[in-house]
């Protein structure tokens, strides 16, 4: 076994801002996606971003004889795995695709590992997997399940899988990062979030609104018990997500077992907080209209995120300005993302 880091899925948003972090953590990295949903550019603005040398292979995750090669060549010491697919609303009208591809692509990634004695596997789960009883701020030990849609059952599935497989194989050690709401880029402006089609997630959305690709932002509900009725939820900037993911993968080279750590802030941000910041940090304007509730949608979400600073020994640094700022400096720098 060699000293490189496998990362899945680092062409997109949160695995390329985490290979960065990595790479200059000194850590020796090397990337699969099949790009299905992200751009090779990305990683070789990671490069750039780094001057690492850092192999990438276009393959699919799911394939498992592809990436079983890729192990042989590659050698990891551990895995992160970030590809899969995200889209709530599709995974709602095609679960079937949504289940095929972010299990089958997990159950290659983890049968190669045994058969090779890899032991560490970091995986990007998400909030989403606390069910509708849990009460912020949302800790660890609280209830998951009950989820809304076949995206988030596919992170818990997967959560439960790879806890499985760990009790099983002593050697290893599993941890399952629950991200809360990942916005913000690099401050390079170089690499950020780069969606397909209109944007699913707020903040996005904004910056396509303050870029003038969509013509006014719809804020679901302001109805809601907070504070100024819009929905509250734990912006993290992508870069302390990613130094997250840094100390996770130091700690699950020391230990074995399977472990889950929020990574938010702990701080709830509403809607309009979060436009009204972006709006004065960066002087431009963001139109928007009340629109009704989405379905799905809790009132309030944020993270208790004690755990990791006790264990991990990180805490998210970045403030929402930073948060908004950066977002902005990537959608303006890159109006048409990867090209
Ligand atoms: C969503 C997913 C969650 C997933 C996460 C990944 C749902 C119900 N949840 O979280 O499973 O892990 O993305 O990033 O889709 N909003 C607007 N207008 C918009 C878009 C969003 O008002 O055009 C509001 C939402 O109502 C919510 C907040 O902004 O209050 C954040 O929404 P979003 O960015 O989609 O994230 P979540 O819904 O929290």
């Amino acid at each position: 076994m060699g000293s490189t880091i496998l990362l899945t899925g680092a062409a997109g948003y949160i695995g390329s801002h985490t290979a960065v972090a990595l790479a200059q953590a000194g850590y020796d990295l090397a990337i699969v996606d099949n790009c299905s949903n992200s751009s090779p550019i990305a990683v070789e603005r990671c490069r750039e971003l780094t001057g690492a040398d850092i192999p990438f292979y276009q393959a699919d995750v799911a394939d498992k004889a592809a990436l079983m090669e890729i192990f042989h060549q590659v050698k990891p010491a551990a895995v992160m795995h970030f590809s899969g697919y995200k889209a709530v609303g599709e995974s709602v009208a095609q679960p079937l695709k949504y289940y095929r591809n972010n299990l089958d692509t997990t159950l290659s990634l983890l049968e190669c590992m045994v058969q090779e004695g890899v032991g560490a596997f970091i995986f990007s789960s998400s909030a989403t997997v606390y069910g509708a009883n849990a009460t912020v701020p949302y800790r660890e030990s609280d209830p998951v399940g009950g989820c809304t849609n076949p995206y988030g059952w596919t992170k818990l599935m997967i959560e439960q899988i790879a806890q499985d497989t760990a009790a099983a194989n002593p050697n290893m050690s599993v941890v399952l990062l629950r991200y809360f709401n990942p916005v913000g880029a690099h401050e390079s402006g170089r690499i950020g979030e780069n969606p397909a089609g209109i944007p699913n997630n707020l903040m996005p959305y904004i910056t396509q609104v303050a870029v003038g690709k969509l013509d006014h932002l719809n804020i679901f509900g302001n109805d809601y018990d907070t504070p100024d009725g819009t929905g509250v939820r734990d912006y993290i900037h992508v870069v302390d997500l990613a130094q997250g993911h840094v100390a996770a993968l130091k700690y699950a080279i020391e230990h074995t077992g399977a472990e889950v750590f929020n990574l938010g802030t702990g701080r709830g941000v509403s809607v309009l907080e979060l436009v009204n910041a972006f709006q004065t940090v960066n002087g431009v304007s963001v139109p928007y209209e009340f629109a009704p509730r989405r379905a799905g949608d809790l009132a309030s979400v944020w993270a208790d995120p004690a755990k990791a600073r006790e264990i991990l020994g990180w805490t998210a640094e970045k403030t929402v300005e930073d948060m908004v700022a950066d977002s902005w400096r990537w959608q303006k720098n890159n109006p048409d993302g990867y090209v």
